[in-house]
């Protein structure tokens, strides 16, 4: 069952997304070469617990840390630790916080200094597929136009999508229906209404193999240790179009980078 949002509820949603956003461009900032991922975890949770919020994802089914820091092949769930940045590495930050009752959550990938063209591309073509996504997510389309506009894209570009993780709705609970999948055909699932709010996360590699989970139960790593990169904004379903409400991660933190 697809829970529909009403207006008042969306306002809420609206603020803690915008709120997740901001939050996330600030450890994305902190992204440097010598930086241990346990400290953008650390950072992650006071501003969350500054801002009267929690975080989602700390005990969630089990998971021990409040933001997930996947790096290079580690495709999504990386559990912070004191593993240090290096120069050239690809870093993709994916947090959640709650308040007032409603969830937010959205991810990024961003360079450590220097990044090779090749992981540029992989980035850019991630960020095009979430685009695809966002731009398929009208009234009256289909979930799994979403799911063909991430596949087709990633596809199109020599690309891999990552099968093995979906996208899904988002509201009281951090995991919502629909599931959104990376790849499908169109016009299948539910009819998108207004008052969905819907979280694509485009996941993409350059191998087409089974991902691995690592030894700690949760990170999951591309098996022929191809990089791998990750975005996710949160959306509304309006008949004005598709709202971001997380306003444009990677546009904000680039604003902010300069
Ligand atoms: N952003 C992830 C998702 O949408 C959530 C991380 S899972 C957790 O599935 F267990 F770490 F919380
Ligand atoms: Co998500």
């Amino acid at each position: 069952m697809i829970a529909l949002k009403t207006e008042a509820e969306l306002r809420v949603v609206a603020e803690n997304a915008q709120l997740l956003a901001e939050i996330l461009v600030e450890v994305a900032l902190h992204v440097e070469p010598d930086v241990e991922t346990a400290e953008l975890d650390r950072f992650a949770e006071e501003r969350i617990r500054a801002a009267g919020a929690r975080p989602a994802f700390k005990g969630y089914h089990g998971y021990p840390a409040s933001l997930c820091v996947s790096v290079n092949e580690e495709i999504v769930h990386g559990i912070p630790s004191s593993r240090r940045i290096k120069a050239g590495d690809i870093v993709s930050l994916d947090l959640g916080l709650a308040r007032g009752g409603y969830v937010a959550d959205a991810a990024l990938t961003v360079g450590a200094g220097e990044i090779t063209p090749e992981a540029e591309r992989l980035l850019s073509v991630t960020r095009g597929a979430l685009q695809d996504a966002i731009r398929a997510a009208k009234l009256g389309a289909r979930v799994s136009d979403l799911s063909h506009a991430i596949g087709r894209h990633v596809s199109r570009h020599g690309l891999y999508v990552v099968r093995e993780f979906v996208g899904h709705g988002i509201g009281r609970e951090l995991h919502e229906d629909p599931q959104i999948p990376n790849f499908g055909e169109g016009g299948q699932g539910a009819v998108l209404r207004e008052g969905m709010v819907l979280c694509p996360e485009p996941m993409v590699k350059g191998d087409d193999l089974p991902v691995h989970i690592k030894d700690d139960g949760w990170t999951a790593v591309t098996a022929s240790g191809s990089l791998a990169a990750h975005y996710e904004e949160m959306i509304a379903v309006t008949p004005d179009g598709p709202a971001v409400l997380t306003g444009g991660i990677w546009e904000a933190f680039c604003r902010r980078r300069t």
